[in-house]
């Protein structure tokens, strides 16, 4: 029993996740064998840089932040340039016309997430979400009272099971949670098993007095490989909220910017807009930062290389078939999730660290049997690790 915290925030410490146990394992390998015999893969910090015109606009606003109110609160929504700059872009990724009033700036994806379920989560309400999952998305909704219902995607592919998940939703569903392309799985979910989940939950949302959303959560829609679309959900079903950020896409991941799109198309889209922009407020977040909206803003247009992520995909691929590991091509995101060699994902991430490589453990991700590694790492270390990685895998 501890005095100073509640017990449920002990219990999300205790159970820390594998993400930061792994963090904390590579501090101590980086000790004792030095950083750079390290091969690091469990981090997902975009580590591509911001895109040169980054350079210009922060010259640009320097001279901004000086006058008054130069860096002062800013409507709670966000700025209104800002959210016309992305309801522009965000019309043609969704193939939707939406206008800057159904775009609220928020603090990342991440922040849009939780001032969303704030919004909409009674205690008990569910959250079903397909499996192997962020693990974040847990506390998030735990925090409102929510509880989060995982349900299992179909390996090696991980595309969405809608029969599973249908059957995972019943009267105390609230949200279906999806994110793609995958954190970690690295997939696209096809426009057909989109537009057969949506049809599924029309079917539930019919006379229900609180209707199911289906939540896209896509911080990594702009990386995308090999020509890959994301398919947009918008057009499938008025209960659609779209969140994502330009963490990964402007390499903004500290500075904090993300977006939530409410459907034009929603009955009482308005009133949950202003929830969205209430609760932000009230949770702390104000306002998202200035200068990374003004950022997104003038940056709208652009991305960070994504050749540079391609080539480590390659790599990394590269990497794993030498060492006979079975995997499946990412799509998007910088994230591979293959097999375990033997089966246990806890074991063989054992043996990747008796090697200096740091991985996750697919049951970080509600998946075990897997084990995700970040790409976000430069081309020679992945390059520098294939020898450790086929003597893990016994080759
Ligand atoms: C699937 C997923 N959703 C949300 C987030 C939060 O991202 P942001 O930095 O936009 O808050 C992340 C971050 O890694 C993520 O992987």
């Amino acid at each position: 029993m501890s005095g100073v915290v509640t017990q449920a925030v002990r219990e999300q410490m205790e159970n820390a996740s594998w993400i930061r146990r792994m963090f904390e394992a590579g501090l101590e390998l980086k000790a004792q064998v030095g950083a750079e015999n390290v091969y690091d893969f469990s981090l997902g910090n975009p580590d591509v840089p911001a895109p040169a015109a980054t350079r210009e606009v922060l010259r640009e606003m320097a001279e901004r932040v000086v006058k008054p109110l130069g860096l002062g609160y800013c409507p709670n929504a966000g700025l209104p340039a800002t959210r016309a700059a992305l309801a522009r872009r965000l019309s043609a990724e969704q193939e939707v016309e939406v206008g800057a009033e159904h775009v609220v700036v928020t603090c990342g994806a991440a922040g849009g997430l939780t001032s969303f379920f704030r919004a909409v989560l009674d205690p008990g309400d569910e959250v079903v979400v397909p499996a192997p999952y962020f693990v974040e998305y847990g506390a998030y909704c735990s925090h409102f009272g929510g509880v989060l219902r995982p349900v299992a995607s179909r390996a090696p592919e991980f595309q969405l099971d809608v029969a599973a998940l249908m059957a995972a939703v019943g009267p105390a569903t609230r949200v279906v949670l999806i994110n793609s392309p995958n954190n970690p799985a690295g997939c696209i979910y096809t426009a057909a098993t989109l537009a057969e989940l949506a049809e599924a939950l029309a079917v539930v949302n019919r006379g229900r007095a609180r209707p199911i959303f289906l939540v896209s959560d896509e911080p990594y829609r702009a990386l995308a490989y090999d020509g890959a679309v994301v398919p947009p959900v918008l057009p499938l079903s008025p209960y659609t909220v779209v969140v994502g950020s330009f963490s990964k896409s402007l390499a903004l991941a500290g500075e904090r910017v993300g977006y939530l799109l409410a459907n034009p198309a929603m009955p009482e889209v308005e009133t949950l807009l202003g929830a969205v922009a209430m609760t932000s407020r009230t949770l702390g977040f104000v306002n998202a930062p200035v200068i990374g909206q003004v950022l997104v803003e003038k940056l709208i247009n652009e991305q960070v290389d994504m050749a540079v992520y391609d080539a480590r995909r390659r790599e990394m691929a590269w990497v794993l078939r030498e060492a006979g590991i079975n995997f499946t091509m990412p799509q998007g995101a910088f994230y591979f999730f293959p097999e375990a060699p033997g089966g246990d994902d806890l074991a063989f991430v054992n043996a990747l660290q008796r090697e200096n490589i740091l991985a996750v453990p697919g049951r970080g991700f509600g998946y075990a049997g897997y084990f995700r590694l970040s790409f976000s790492v430069e081309l020679a270390a992945i390059s520098a690790s294939a020898a450790g990685f086929k003597r893990a895998a016994g080759r």
